[in-house]
């Protein structure tokens, strides 16, 4: 099976509302139906719904429109959050769930990132749930048992399975240009792709996108990507550079 490559920029804490709404002109600017991956950005909350605008306004662009993280009910007393709802209502397509900081800074558990998934899905978003090990982890020969680990959490008794995108964003990876060589990535995508078959069957694995984080430039990316079951890359500070982020999709 072919699956449609997807690459997201992940913008993080960075732009306010007005970088974030030149930004993501200059990135459909480069887009257009002939580009080969799904393209989806992934603003701070306060600029999404201009962002929305933006992308709505530019004829034929179809870049997906992602949040950074959301809560796992729908609505309720939980002063500060933000739910699937609400972001399906501004214009999100896709939501980022349990990202290494969300889990090593806020809180997120194994049970609270699954608990968001569904929620996501709930919502009509598709969620890019995000697996990873420390370097720690790494360092002790746990990386597949944690990436596997975190990834059961996420779909086991999950109601459909073949809706998500998995990240596979090894922490150590994350913003220290330290990227994993494309051979052990591949390595850890096929454990996680062998793993959504044993939990969902053959035809939802083949599906499943699994898209790496971490480091991703514009000169790396084409090593990743070309790996079978690299499907995608999920990009932090080289996504706030427009040129660098259609470089690495032109690289998929
Ligand atoms: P960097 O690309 O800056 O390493 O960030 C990766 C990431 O966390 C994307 O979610």
């Amino acid at each position: 099976m072919t699956r449609r490559p997807l690459i997201a920029g992940n913008w993080k804490l960075q732009n306010g509302l007005d970088a974030s709404t030149s930004l993501a002109r200059a990135v459909a600017a480069g887009i257009d139906a002939s580009t080969k991956p799904e393209v989806v950005i992934a603003p701070v909350f306060t600029a999404l719904a201009s962002v929305a605008t933006v992308l709505r306004e530019l004829e034929g662009k179809t870049v997906g429109l992602a949040a950074q993280d959301l809560h796992w009910e729908d609505k309720g007393a939980f002063t500060g959050e933000v739910s699937a709802p609400l972001l399906t209502d501004v214009g999100c397509t896709h939501v980022i769930v349990g990202h290494s900081e969300r889990r090593q800074l806020f809180g997120d558990t194994d049970e609270r990132v699954r608990r968001k998934v569904e929620a996501a899905l709930r919502g009509v978003l598709t969620p890019i749930a995000c697996v990873g090990e420390t370097l720690e982890e790494r360092e002790a020969g746990l990386t597949l048992e944690v990436v596997l680990r975190q990834l059961d959490a996420i779909a086991t008794n999950l109601h459909d399975v073949s809706r998500i995108v998995l990240a596979y964003e090894p922490v150590w990876a994350i913003g220290t240009g330290r990227v994993a060589k494309a051979e052990d990535a591949q390595d850890v995508h096929h454990a996680i792709r062998n793993r959504v078959r044993e939990l969902a069957g053959d035809a939802v694995a083949e599906g499943m996108r699994i898209l790496y984080g971490g480091s991703v430039k514009a000169d790396n990316a084409a090593g990743l990507l070309s790996q079978p079951d690299i499907d995608g890359a999920l990009v932090g500070g080289a996504s706030l550079d427009a040129s660098q982020f259609l470089a690495i999709v032109a690289a998929a």
